[in-house]
């Protein structure tokens, strides 16, 4: 009697010492999200978030700790792509036991956000829009990469991410990953125009400076550009109000 006593205790007490590491570790990740800054970079991708072949992807890290400094508990990308945030979030619940629910589309799939609505509310929706026609993604009509001009882009591009806005769940935040393009001798700053969205979107909660690393135009020479050469992305974040 005494020794299966003493096996029914000593099992509880791994059983506890298990438990506590992980809401220990789960309590590391949520520190650690919270040295993150208005500004990032991260010069090595991991390999195991999205597909480094697909033109634009973009590496999981910034998600990764929206993720956790939020404490999101839901998380959506209506524009995934080759699937970052879905891996990401597959990560955290395996690492951490997170259980963050997700749901992604993409025109590739057959979800088109410029007319259809996410199929719920999120803690969190992620959403890394093209950057205008510098990558063209496909010859679908819908695609935002075929819009014909800046203007007919901002009058989509609003349109899909007001479709996210009304995806998020009060007190959730709607996180939108844009770069600004440069064309023939003009500059057009999306991250600007997607901050003079607010109100539309949410309330405006921080801006995040992201460096740019591994971009095709990096190997190339600029001998002849008079302005600097566009190496951020900007990742806009929009506070849906709690009540
Ligand atoms: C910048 S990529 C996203 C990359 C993704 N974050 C990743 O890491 O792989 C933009 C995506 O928007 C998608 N897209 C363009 N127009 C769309 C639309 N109307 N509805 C849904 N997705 C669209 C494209 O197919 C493309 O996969």
């Amino acid at each position: 009697m005494g020794t299966r006593n003493a096996r029914t205790n000593a099992k509880q007490a791994r059983h506890r010492a298990r438990h506590m590491a992980r809401v220990a570790s789960i309590e590391r990740a949520y520190y650690d999200a919270m040295a993150m800054t208005s500004i990032v970079s991260e010069p090595r991708r991991n390999p195991n978030w999205g597909d480094a072949a697909f033109r634009g992807n973009c590496d999981g890290t910034l998600v990764k700790d929206l993720i956790l400094r939020y404490r999101v508990t839901s998380a959506a990308d209506p524009m995934e792509g080759s699937g970052t945030t879905r891996d990401v979030v597959q990560w955290l619940n395996q690492e951490y036991k997170l259980g963050v629910t997700y749901w992604g589309g993409d025109l590739r799939s057959g979800f088109n956000l410029l007319k259809q609505q996410l199929p719920g509310k999120y803690d969190l929706v992620w959403v890394h829009p093209p950057y205008w026609d510098i990558v063209r993604y496909s010859d679908h009509g819908a695609d935002l990469s075929t819009s014909e001009d800046y203007t007919l882009f901002l009058t989509r591009l609003r349109r899909c991410l007001t479709n996210c806005a009304q995806a998020v769940a009060p007190g959730g935040r709607l996180a939108v990953l844009v770069g600004d393009v440069r064309k023939r001798g003009r500059y057009y700053c999306i991250a600007r125009d997607v901050m003079k969205m607010e109100g539309e979107l949410g309330e405006l909660s921080t801006v995040i400076i992201k460096a740019q690393h591994n971009v095709r135009s990096n190997a190339k020479r600029y001998n002849g550009l008079v302005e600097p050469r566009i190496l951020h992305e900007t990742c806009v974040v929009f506070r849906r109000s709690p009540g």
